[in-house]
């Protein structure tokens, strides 16, 4: 893998998945899961094997099916687990066990009413055991964004001699400023012994809206893979979006970070998990939103409309829109209005715009917003009919 590739690992199956009401059948998750082998994600998440028999069902037709993503399945830091999860991923051309425990001093007393020492314990065995099954084992230690560096070092260090492949860093609870984050991922790289023999990985939660920030913040940091969910779906407030950080890497290339997802097929992965899962997201979310690329001041649009660099720094093509949008509201100026009647078949004059442009406002006050058939009905109003060749 080269230096400068960031591994996406989707859990939108899992992570997403527990989410209330977003429940899937193993029919929706296998059409999810073959779309995101499409999409170019690296690892696939596709559940938590032991937590129902229709998870378990659900991984191994997954496995079955996933030819180019390595597969990926949670558990706890038992036997019976990771057993279960095992016989879930055997069919998988690139099988990955994820096991792990919670190290913070919260998690460690009032979870596991235990000590430091015995959860390292507990989490070498864990990784020894996963190890006689497959190869790639991921540990992930839980609640790490509140865990002590030093502790953290301590546990990573050995899970790493156990065999561990890549070191997950979940701020499970979304405590952390990117800052904090970024500079735990910074320690953890120069203080680990066998650290660039694995690899880093975020896992960030949304509660304070930070989850894209800090997973940003992570690989800048020297981590180099991102869990994330289309549309950012998670645990309470939600994951890291996948949209998101992938845009990230791709607007500012001095970064000098890249990942292999198929950018163009963004929106339409976004739109095939809401209506699966029946989660529709707010229109002003990032990259994918229905107002992602939509401009209603007179302002911007008259901006766009010249140059759509003037307000745009996605080309909306690049993640699978057709084109930005000028909505007409009371708020457009004449330069929108020209350009939506252009686009429905009217070549406005400079008289006609001006004599139309208030009746135009004094409907938009009164409407949220005015579509192509108010457009028609103004100009017939207005006997103005449509140019020889409609653009
Ligand atoms: O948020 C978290 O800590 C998790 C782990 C199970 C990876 O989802
Ligand atoms: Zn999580």
């Amino acid at each position: 893998m080269s230096k400068n590739k960031v591994q996406i690992f989707d859990t939108t199956l899992r992570d997403g998945e527990q989410v209330p009401g977003c429940k899937l059948n193993t029919q929706q998750k296998l059409v999810i899961a073959e779309r995101l082998d499409t999409l170019g994600v690296d690892v696939i998440e596709a559940g938590f094997p032991i937590s129902s028999p229709g998870d378990f069902t659900s991984v191994e037709a997954i496995s079955k099916l996933v030819k180019n993503a390595t597969v990926c399945g949670l558990t706890r830091a038992n036997e019976k687990d990771i057993q279960v999860a095992a016989d879930a991923l055997k069919y998988a051309k690139r099988p990955r066990i994820h096991t792990g425990i919670g190290t913070s001093d919260s998690h460690i007393l009032y979870k596991f009413n235990s000590t430091q020492d015995k959860i390292i314990e507990r989490a070498v065995q864990a990784v020894t055991y996963a190890k006689t099954f497959v190869e790639d084992v991921e540990f992930y230690a839980e609640d790490a964004g509140r865990t002590d560096n030093v502790y953290l070092a301590r546990v990573l260090e050995r899970v790493i001699k156990a065999g561990a492949t890549v070191l997950n860093i979940p701020d499970t609870t979304g405590y952390c400023l990117p800052d904090e984050y970024g500079a735990k991922i910074k320690f953890l790289k120069e203080n680990v012994k066998g650290i660039d023999n694995v690899i880093l990985s975020c896992h960030c939660h949304n509660d304070l809206g930070l989850a894209t920030a800090n997973a940003i913040a992570g690989v800048q940091n020297g981590a180099r893979q991102i869990e994330c969910t289309i549309n950012g779906i998670g645990e309470r407030a939600g994951n890291t979006a996948l949209e998101e950080v992938v845009m990230i890497l791709k607007q500012h290339p001095y970064l000098n970070l890249d990942t292999n997802i198929n950018t163009k097929l963004l929106y339409s992965t976004s739109q095939l998990v809401q209506q699966s899962m029946g989660m529709v997201v707010q229109p002003n979310k990032a990259i994918i939103g229905e107002n992602a690329f939509a401009h209603s001041s007179g302002i911007h649009q008259d901006g766009v409309i010249k140059n759509r660099e003037t307000y745009e720094i996605i080309d909306p093509a690049d993640v699978g829109v057709t084109e930005s949008s000028i909505v007409l509201t009371a708020r457009s100026g004449r330069a929108a209005l020209a350009y939506r009647a252009k686009n429905v078949g009217y070549e406005l004059t400079k008289i006609q715009l001006d004599d139309i442009y208030p009746q135009f406002l004094k409907f938009a006050d009164h409407h949220k917003e005015v579509n192509d058939e108010d457009i028609h009905h103004l100009m017939e109003l207005n006997h103005i009919s449509k140019s020889k060749i409609a653009v």
